[in-house]
């Protein structure tokens, strides 16, 4: 019982502290073979929280981009360190990073999603906690831009 509350509270602090994709923001246009930038933010946090890593990965979700579970398997944009910093230029966006990604030669036109794993420690034993976040957004054709 004792280990559920500690869980719960846990993930009740951590929720707190999810990190938010503000950029490329939902329904945002990214040109085909163009680079977008994935801003990562952080909401909070606590001098106990250890960042690590992320992972941002793309996938075309074509006509199924609200069933998750048949979307194909993501390429990796990013995988690495996770270092937001705060910028006293832009003190509203509290602590965040910039990842300028390229879309891979040939992404299809059309829906696809943004998705970033997070992996990162809680308190003085460092627990390890891990959240996922998605974004939706929108890839153009600039030759056809109607498709
Ligand atoms: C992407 O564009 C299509 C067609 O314009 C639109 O229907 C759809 O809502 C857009 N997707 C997002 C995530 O904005
Ligand atoms: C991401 O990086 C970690 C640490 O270097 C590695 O263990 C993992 O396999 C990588 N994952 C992918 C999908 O590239
Ligand atoms: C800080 O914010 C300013 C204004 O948005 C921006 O021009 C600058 O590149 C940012 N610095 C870093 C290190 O991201």
């Amino acid at each position: 019982m004792k280990s559920f509350i500690v869980l719960a509270s846990l993930a009740a602090c951590t929720l707190a502290q999810r990190l938010h994709i503000a950029g490329p923001t939902a329904g945002q246009t990214v040109g085909a073979n163009s680079y977008f930038t994935a801003e990562l933010q952080m909401d909070n946090t606590l001098s106990s929280m250890s960042q690590k890593s992320v992972l941002i990965a793309l996938t075309a979700c074509y006509d199924v981009c609200s069933q998750p579970a048949q979307w194909g398997p993501g390429t990796v944009l990013y995988n690495g360190t996770f270092n937001p910093q705060y910028n006293v230029s832009a003190p509203q966006k509290g602590l965040y990073q910039d990842f300028r990604l390229q879309l891979p030669e040939g992404w299809p036109s059309g829906e696809s999603v943004l998705s970033v794993a997070h992996q990162f420690t809680v308190g003085a034993s460092e627990i390890p906690v891990f959240d996922y976040t998605t974004v939706h957004f929108n890839v153009t054709d600039p030759e056809n831009p109607e498709n």
